[in-house]
C-alpha cells in the first residue's frame, strides 16, 4: 500500500434552525471546545495535506474558529454535494484521498476515519467508501445497498426509499472517502430529481457504479456518527464524550472518586497518581502535574497546579493561576490571577486576586486582596515565609517583603519590609464584670416591659 496524500472536506453550512441560537451550530461547544473543532482534532491527526471547511453566508466567525484552516462559503444550502463541490476549487488537481465529514458529528474517532482512509487504499481501488452503521432504530438514516459481493451498488435517502430499502439495517453514517482523481467528475455528475430538490452527496455512489467504478463499505460504531440537531442532542452527546474523558483520564493514571461527577474540558491534562473527588469540574486550560490531590467539589480553569499540591475541598481557581509544588489551598478559597509558590498555604475562606505569593509563605483564614479599585486592577506582591495573620486586608498595589507578619485583622495600605510586623487595630479595652452588669440590667428591662 502506498502512501497517499489526504485532504479533509469538513461540510458546517447548515444552519442548526432547531438550535434556536445566534451561534452557528457547529460553535456549541463541546467540553467548552466548539463542536467543529473536535472534528479538525479528528482530521487533524491524519496529518492530511489539505483541509477545508464549508461555511455558510456570514459565519465569519465560524472560520475564525477554524483558522488558520481555509474556509470556503457554500452561498445557498442545495444539499451535501453541492456543499462538496463548493470546496472543490481549493483543491484543484488533488489526487490523493479527499475525506468528507460533518462539523456537527463531532465524536467522530481517528480510528473509523483511519479505516476508511484504509479501505480507499484496498485491492478493489473503490472510487468511494462510506462509512455504515447499523443504529438499534435506523430511522430516517439513508439505506446502504450492497449488491451480491458486498460492493456498495448505491445510497438511497429515506424519503425516495422503497419499503424493500427501508428494512435495510446498514445505514449511511455521512462520512465518505473519494478518491480525488475521479471525484471531480462523480460530483459533477449529481443531480437534484430527488425528494428533498437537493444535490445529495450519497449519489456519487450509484454515479462511480454507473461509471463501472468501485464503492466500498466500512462498518464502524454508531456513536461515532452521531450528530447535533438540538440541545438535547447535544446534551447527550456531552454526556458520552464526558465518559470517554474519565475513561482516559483513568486510563492515563488519575483516580476518580466518583468519575460520574467529574466533569471535564476537552483540554484537561491530568498526570499521575492524580486524585480527583466527588464534583470536581476542569474548564478549559487545565494542567494538573503527577500526585496532585483535587479534593470534592473544586472548580478550576485557566490554572496550572504543580506537583503533589492539595487543592480544596469547595476551592476555585480561575484563569490564570499557578499553584507551586506541595501548595495547599483549601475550603471556600479563591485564586484568580495569582501565583502560589511552592509548600505556600492558603487553607479557608480567603480571596487571592492578581497576586505573586512566595514559597512556604502562610495566608491566614480570611485573608482579602482588595485588587481592583472600581477601575482598575492591582498586585498584591508577598514575599518568602510570610505570615499573613487571619482576617487580614491586603489594599493593592502592595508588597509585603520576605519573612514579613501581619497581624490579625489588619489593613495593610503601604508596603511591608522584610522581615517586619504590620499592625493595623484599634487599642483593645477589656472591662471588668461588664457583661454580667449588662445581662441584669436588660433583663429587668425586658421583664417591665412585658407588665406594662
Ligand atoms: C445525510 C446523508 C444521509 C445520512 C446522514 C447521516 C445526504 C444527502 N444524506 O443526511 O444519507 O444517513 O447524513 O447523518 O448526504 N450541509 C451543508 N450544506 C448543505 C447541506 C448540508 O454544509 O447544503 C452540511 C450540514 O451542515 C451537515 C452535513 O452537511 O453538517 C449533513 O447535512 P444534513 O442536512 O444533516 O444531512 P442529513 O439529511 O442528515
Ligand atoms: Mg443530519
Amino acid at each position: 500500500m502506498t502512501e497517499r496524500q489526504l485532504a479533509c472536506i469538513i461540510l458546517a453550512a447548515g444552519k442548526g434552525t432547531r438550535m434556536k441560537s445566534d451561534l452557528p451550530k457547529v460553535l456549541h461547544p463541546l467540553g467548552g471546545l466548539p463542536m467543529v473543532r473536535h472534528v479538525l482534532a479528528a482530521a487533524t491527526a491524519l496529518d492530511p495535506a489539505h483541509i477545508v471547511v464549508v461555511v455558510g453566508p456570514g459565519m465569519e466567525n465560524v472560520a475564525q474558529a477554524v483558522a488558520p484552516h481555509a474556509t470556503v462559503v457554500q452561498e445557498n444550502q442545495l444539499g451535501t454535494g453541492d456543499a462538496v463541490k463548493a470546496a472543490l476549487p481549493l483543491l484543484d488537481g488533488f489526487a490523493g484521498d479527499v475525506l468528507v465529514l460533518y462539523g456537527d458529528t463531532p465524536l467522530i474517532t481517528v480510528a473509523t476515519l483511519r479505516a476508511m482512509v484504509d479501505s480507499r487504499n484496498g485491492d478493489s481501488d473503490p472510487a468511494v467508501v462510506v462509512m455504515g452503521m447499523r443504529p438499534a432504530e435506523p430511522g430516517a438514516y439513508g439505506r446502504l445497498i450492497q449488491g451480491a459481493d458486498g460492493g456498495l451498488e448505491k445510497i438511497v435517502e429515506f424519503l425516495d426509499a422503497s419499503e424493500a430499502e427501508r428494512a435495510v439495517g446498514l445505514c449511511n453514517a455521512g462520512f465518505m472517502a473519494f478518491d480525488g482523481a475521479r471525484m471531480p467528475g462523480l460530483i459533477a455528475a449529481i443531480g437534484n430529481d430527488n425528494a428533498k430538490g437537493e444535490f445529495y452527496l450519497t449519489d456519487a455512489v450509484a454515479v462511480a457504479r454507473g461509471q463501472g467504478h468501485a464503492c466500498a463499505v466500512v462498518e464502524g460504531p454508531v456513536e461515532d456518527a452521531l450528530g447535533v440537531n438540538s440541545r438535547a442532542e447535544l446534551a447527550g452527546i456531552e454526556k458520552i464524550f464526558q465518559r470517554r474523558l474519565r475513561l482516559a483520564a483513568m486510563a492515563n493514571g488519575a483516580t476518580l472518586l466518583d468519575p460520574d461527577t467529574v466533569w471535564f474540558a476537552a483540554d484537561t491534562v491530568l498526570g499521575r497518581d492524580v486524585t480527583v473527588g466527588q464534583n470536581v469540574v476542569f474548564g478549559p486550560g487545565v494542567v494538573v502535574e503527577d500526585g496532585v490531590e483535587i479534593r470534592a467539589f473544586s472548580h478550576l480553569e485557566g490554572v496550572v497546579v504543580r506537583r503533589r499540591a492539595i487543592i480544596g475541598p469547595f476551592a476555585r481557581l480561575r484563569p490564570g493561576s499557578d499553584v507551586g509544588e506541595d501548595a495547599h489551598v483549601g475550603n471556600f478559597v479563591e485564586l484568580k490571577n495569582t501565583v502560589l509558590g511552592a509548600g505556600a498555604k492558603a487553607n479557608h475562606l480567603t480571596y487571592l486576586g492578581d497576586s505573586d505569593i512566595g514559597a512556604a509563605s502562610n495566608i491566614g483564614a480570611g485573608t482579602i486582596t482588595c485588587n481592583y479599585d472600581g477601575y482598575l486592577k492591582h498586585r498584591t506582591v508577598i514575599g518568602r515565609d510570610v505570615f499573613v495573620g487571619s482576617n487580614s486586608t491586603l489594599v493593592a498595589p502592595v508588597t509585603l517583603g520576605d519573612g514579613a507578619f501581619t497581624a490579625a485583622a489588619t489593613i495593610v495600605t503601604r508596603d511591608v519590609p522584610d522581615d517586619a510586623l504590620v499592625i493595623s487595630r484599634a487599642d483593645e479595652v477589656v472591662k471588668e464584670g461588664w457583661a454580667a452588669r449588662y445581662r441584669i440590667a436588660k433583663a429587668a428591662l425586658k421583664a417591665r416591659a412585658r407588665k406594662g
